[in-house]
C-alpha cells in the first residue's frame, strides 16, 4: 500500500526522502508528499499528485534540514488531490504526520473535531490524526500520540514530528508494518526495508501498539527489542539493466525456486529439512486437515498446494480466498492446520484469520518471503520462500518461490504419513531439476515475445487449464488483466461446456495450458470444442508433442517434469506472454494503474 520514511541525522534530510520514496513507489503511485524542518526549524512542506520517480520540478526543491518524514500514497480515503497527499497536518500547521492504513472511525472523530472548531484542509481520514494530537499535546508528542491510538479504530503505520519539538519523530504501527534503521549517526524509519537499505541493514521492527521515539542522541521503544540484519543488498531492489522489475523478476525465476529448495533436500531420504518447522513438528504428526488462507497470485499459489496435499501427503486440504475466510464461520478443529501464505507478509484480509485461530489454539503457519513481516511473527510457525525483493506490483517469481515451499511441505508432511521412500526421493530429485528447466524456457523468451505480439490487439482471452493447472489458467487470466488492461478469465477446462464456451469466436482466444499429463486428452476435448466454434488457441505444451500443432495456432513449449511440479514451469510463458502485451499496449507495468504491491487495508 502507501509507503512512509523519516530521517533524522546529520544528512540532509530532503534527497535522502526523494530517493526512498522512489524506492518505495511501488507500493502506492498516485500522489507524494514529504515534510522537512529548515535550520530555522520551520516547516518546508511540498505535495503532489503523480508519481515521485517521474517528477522533474524535485531537481530544482532544495531545503537545508536534517529532520523530515515522507510519503508515497495510494489513496483511500480522499481523491487524488494535491490536498488529499501526505503529510497532513493540525489547524496550525506544528504537526505534520504521514500514514498507511485506514481510520475506520474517522467520520465520528471528525464531526467531533470540527464541533470543537478544528478546521480540516483535506478529504483523508488521516488528517483526524494530526487535529487529535493538537487537541492532546501537552508538550510530548509520543504521549499524544499513545493517548489518541486508544480512541482510533482500523489499522495503521504511522510517522510524525512536531514544530514545538524539531529534533523528534516518533512512530507507531498496528497491522500495518513499520521498520526503525538504526545506522552511523541517524535514524530512519520506515514501513519498507527497500527504502532505507542504502542507508543501513540494522533494522529493528516495530509491533503492533508500540510506540517509537526517534532523537539524535538515541531511540527507544517501550520493549527492548533485538536489532536484526536485512539479508539482501540495495542491488537486489534494483533493476540490474532489464527495463522493468516484472522483466528482471520473471528472468530470476530459476535462482528464485534455487533460493526456496537451497540446504532443504535430503535427497538420500527423499524427505526435506523445513528448520522452521522444527518446534511444531510433533503437532503437525497429528493433523487431519490443512486450511491454506491467501489472496490473489499467492492464493492460486495456495490452490495448487491444495492438490499437492492431498495427493502426496494425503491430508484433507482446502484453499481459501482470505477475505472470504475473515468473515464466514470456518469450523476449525484442533487437528487442523491453518496455513497462510503470502509474499508481503502483510496483506490485511489473510492477516485477518491469524489472531482469532490462534485463541483457539489452532496451529497457524506461514508461508512468507518478508523476514519480520507481520505474517511471520504472529503465525507459531513458517517457512521463508528466501525469493528477495519483489518491487513489481504483479508478483511472479515469488509465485515460483510459493509453489516450491508447498512442494517441499508435501513432501514433509507427506514422509512424516505414508508418502514411499521411492516416491519421496523422485519428487526431491526432480525439484532439484526444475531451476535448470525454467531457464530454458526463458531462453525462448523472444518466441514468446513474438507469439505476444501477434495476439496483442485482441480484447478479450480465456486462459484454460485442469488439475494442477488450473490454479495456472487463473494466474495467468489475472496477470494479462492486471497489467495490461484487457479482458481475460480463467478457469477450468471441463467447465467450458457448462457456460463459457458461448463465448468463442474467431475474437475470442483461448489460452490452453495442456502439458503432457494425466489430463492431456481431457484438456485436448476442451481445446478442440474452441476450435471447433473458430476461436484461436495458444497452447502451453510439453516438448516433444508435435501432433498438437496440428490442433492449435501456436504453441509455446516447456520441458517434461512431474505433474506436480509442472505449474513452475507453465507459468513462465504466461508471465512473458502478459508482460511483452503489455508492453506493446505501452502499459506501466510495474505499476499497473489502481493497484499497489501490498494490500495492508481491507
Ligand atoms: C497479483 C498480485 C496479487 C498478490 C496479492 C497477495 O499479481 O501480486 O494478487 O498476490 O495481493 O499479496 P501477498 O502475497 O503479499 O499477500
Amino acid at each position: 500500500m502507501c509507503g512512509i520514511i523519516g530521517y533524522l541525522g546529520k544528512k540532509q534530510a530532503l534527497p535522502i526522502l526523494i530517493s526512498g520514496l522512489r524506492r518505495m513507489e511501488y507500493r502506492g503511485y498516485d500522489s507524494y508528499g514529504f515534510c522537512v524542518f529548515n535550520k530555522d526549524k520551520e516547516p518546508f512542506i511540498h505535495k503532489k499528485i503523480g508519481k515521485i520517480s517521474r517528477s522533474e520540478e524535485l531537481s530544482n526543491l532544495t531545503v537545508e534540514g536534517t529532520t523530515g518524514i515522507g510519503h508515497t500514497r495510494w489513496s483511500t480515503t480522499g481523491a487524488v488531490t494535491n490536498e488529499n497527499a501526505h503529510p497532513h497536518f493540525d489547524c496550525d500547521k506544528n504537526i505534520f504526520l504521514v500514514h498507511n492504513g485506514i481510520i475506520e472511525n474517522y467520520k465520528e472523530l471528525k464531526e467531533k473535531l470540527i464541533s470543537k472548531g478544528h478546521k480540516f484542509t483535506s478529504e483523508t481520514d488521516t488528517e483526524v490524526l494530526c487535529h487529535l494530537v493538537e487537541e492532546n499535546y501537552n508538550g510530548s508528542l509520543e504521549e499524544a500520540l499513545r493517548k489518541i491510538l486508544k480512541d482510533i479504530r482500523g489499522t495503521y503505520g504511522i510517522a510524525l514530528m512536531s514544530k514545538k519539538e524539531p529534533q523528534k519523530i516518533v512512530a507507531a504501527r498496528l497491522s500495518s508494518p513499520m521498520i526503525l534503521g538504526v545506522g552511523q549517526n541517524e535514524l530512519l524509519v520506515a514501513s519498507d526495508p527497500s527504502a532505507i537499505i542504502t542507508h543501513t541493514r540494522q533494522v529493528i521492527t516495530l509491533d503492533d501498539n508500540e510506540v517509537a521515539v526517534l532523537k539524535p542522541e538515541d531511540f527507544f521503544i517501550l520493549k527492548e527489542k533485538p536489532m536484526v540484519s536485512i539479508d539482501w543488498t540495495p542491488e537486489d531492489a534494483q533493476k540490474k539493466g532489464y527495463e522493468h522489475f516484472m522483466l528482471k523478476e520473471i528472468m530470476e525465476g530459476p535462482e528464485t525456486i534455487e533460493n526456496a529448495i537451497r540446504g532443504r533436500l535430503i535427497p538420500d531420504e527423499g524427505t526435506v529439512r523445513l528448520g522452521g518447522l522444527d518446534s511444531v513438528r510433533n503437532r503437525l504428526n497429528k493433523i487431519n486437515r490443512i486450511v491454506l488462507v491467501a489472496c490473489g497470485t499467492a492464493g492460486y499459489a495456495s490452490k495448487i498446494g491444495k492438490y499437492m496435499l492431498e495427493e502426496y501427503a494425503g491430508i484433507l486440504s482446502e484453499a481459501e480466498i482470505g477475505s472470504e475466510f475473515r468473515y464466514r464461520k470456518p469450523i476449525i478443529d484442533k487437528n487442523t492446520a491453518a496455513v497462510f501464505v503470502s509474499q508481503s507478509g502483510e496483506t490485511a484480509d489473510t492477516l485477518a484469520g491469524i489472531g482469532e485461530l490462534k485463541k483457539k489454539d489452532i496451529l497457524t503457519l506461514g508461508i512468507t518471503n518478508v523476514v519480520g513481516s507481520t505474517q511471520a511473527r504472529e503465525t507459531d510457525a513458517g517457512i521463508y520462500t528466501r525469493s528477495g525483493p519483489e518491487i513489481a506490483v504483479a508478483s511472479t517469481k515469488v509465485f515460483l518461490g510459493q509453489i516450491a515451499t508447498l512442494a517441499m511441505l508435501s513432501v514433509y508432511l507427506g514422509r512424516q504419513r505414508n508418502m514411499s521412500l521411492v516416491m519421496g526421493k523422485r519428487i526431491v530429485s526432480e525439484l532439484a531439476r526444475v531451476p535448470e528447466l525454467a531457464k530454458q524456457i526463458l531462453e525462448n523468451k523472444e518466441q514468446i515475445k513474438a507469439i505476444a505480439e501477434k495476439y496483442k490487439d485482441f480484447k478479450n482471452f480465456w486462459f484454460i487449464g485442469r488439475k494442477y493447472n488450473f490454479p495456472i489458467a487463473l494466474e495467468g487470466a489475472l496477470k494479462l488483466k492486471e497489467i495490461s488492461y484487457l479482458h481475460a478469465e480463467g478457469g477450468a477446462s471441463g467447465e467450458l461446456k457448462h457456460g463459457p464456451l458461448a463465448l468463442v469466436d474467431e475474437n475470442f482466444p483461448t489460452i490452453a495450458v495442456c502439458p503432457s499429463d494425466s489430463v492431456y486428452d481431457k484438456m485436448i476435448l476442451g481445446v478442440e470444442e474452441v476450435k471447433v466454434r473458430k476461436g484461436p488457441v495458444l497452447a502451453i505444451a510439453t516438448e516433444g508433442n508435435e501432433r498438437i500443432k496440428e490442433i492449435v495456432d501456436d504453441v509455446i513449449y516447456i520441458p517434461k517434469t512431474l505433474e506436480m511440479l509442472t505449474p513452475m514451469l507453465s507459468v513462465i510463458p504466461l508471465h512473458l506472454f502478459a508482460y511483452y502485451i503489455a508492453i506493446a499496449l505501452d502499459r506501466d507495468v510495474d505499476k499497473p494503474r489502481n493497484l499497489a504491491k501490498s494490500v495492508t487495508v481491507e
